[in-house]
């Protein structure tokens, strides 16, 4: 099975973690990507926010949630209380996963495979094992699956605050939708006000 255990070192800390899945051969989505993307933000932080993958522009700057998404994000953690800057900002697979298409070759976001999935989750465990955050914020269903398990609906528990035990800790888990969503939404105002609510039960959740 595909996995990036191999690469994952032991009793390393953020920086040492990071360095090291910039080389993770773990599935076959490092090939067609420019880089790792791995998580941002201080060992300190209070808060992970978990995505799916980075898109274009995080694989071509190599920091998670820089692109159009990010910067919805980031207004609508403001908007809800949480402070962007103090949150530590991952996604469950760390490599940008994309098809080609038009002309010019656009690439175009391919949604990961649970087989994918599951393969970069020993990195997510290392983050969290080191973060220890209060609470962790699932952005869309990969994340939540990522988490919680293929069962896992992101209609069925978005804002509402879950308590599971991941990777043998007790964890306290806010779900929503993933930001990308809201851009593609028709309603997008009302995507937007949706994505702030369930932020807003977050943020209560950390005071
Ligand atoms: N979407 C994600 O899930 N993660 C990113 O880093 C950017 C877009
Ligand atoms: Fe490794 Fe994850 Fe990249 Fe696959 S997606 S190569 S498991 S870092």
């Amino acid at each position: 099975a595909y996995t990036a255990e191999p690469f994952v070192p032991a009793r390393a800390d953020l920086a040492a973690l990071s360095e090291a899945a910039a080389g993770c051969r773990g599935c076959p989505l490092h090939r067609d990507a420019t880089q790792t993307v791995f998580g941002a933000g201080s060992a300190d932080a209070r808060v992970m926010l978990v995505g799916e993958q980075p898109g274009d522009q995080e694989d071509r700057r190599g920091r998670p949630f820089v692109g159009p998404a990010g910067k919805l994000l980031d207004r609508a953690l403001a908007e809800a209380g949480i402070d962007p800057e103090e949150a530590y900002v991952t996604n469950a697979v760390k490599h940008f996963k994309f098809t080609r298409s038009g002309p010019h070759g656009r690439r175009i976001h391919k949604a990961p495979t649970l087989r994918e999935t599951r393969a970069c989750g020993p990195w997510l465990a290392a983050e969290l094992a080191l973060v220890e955050p209060e609470l962790i914020v699932l952005l869309g269903a990969t994340a939540g699956k990522a988490l919680l398990g293929p069962s896992f609906r992101v209609t069925e528990v978005r804002g509402t605050v879950l308590e599971e035990e991941i990777h043998g800790r007790p964890e306290r888990l806010v779900p929503t939708v993933h930001p990308s969503s809201v851009l593609r939404a028709e309603d997008r105002e009302g995507a937007y006000r949706g994505l702030v609510s369930d932020l807003k039960v977050a943020a209560r959740a950390l005071t």
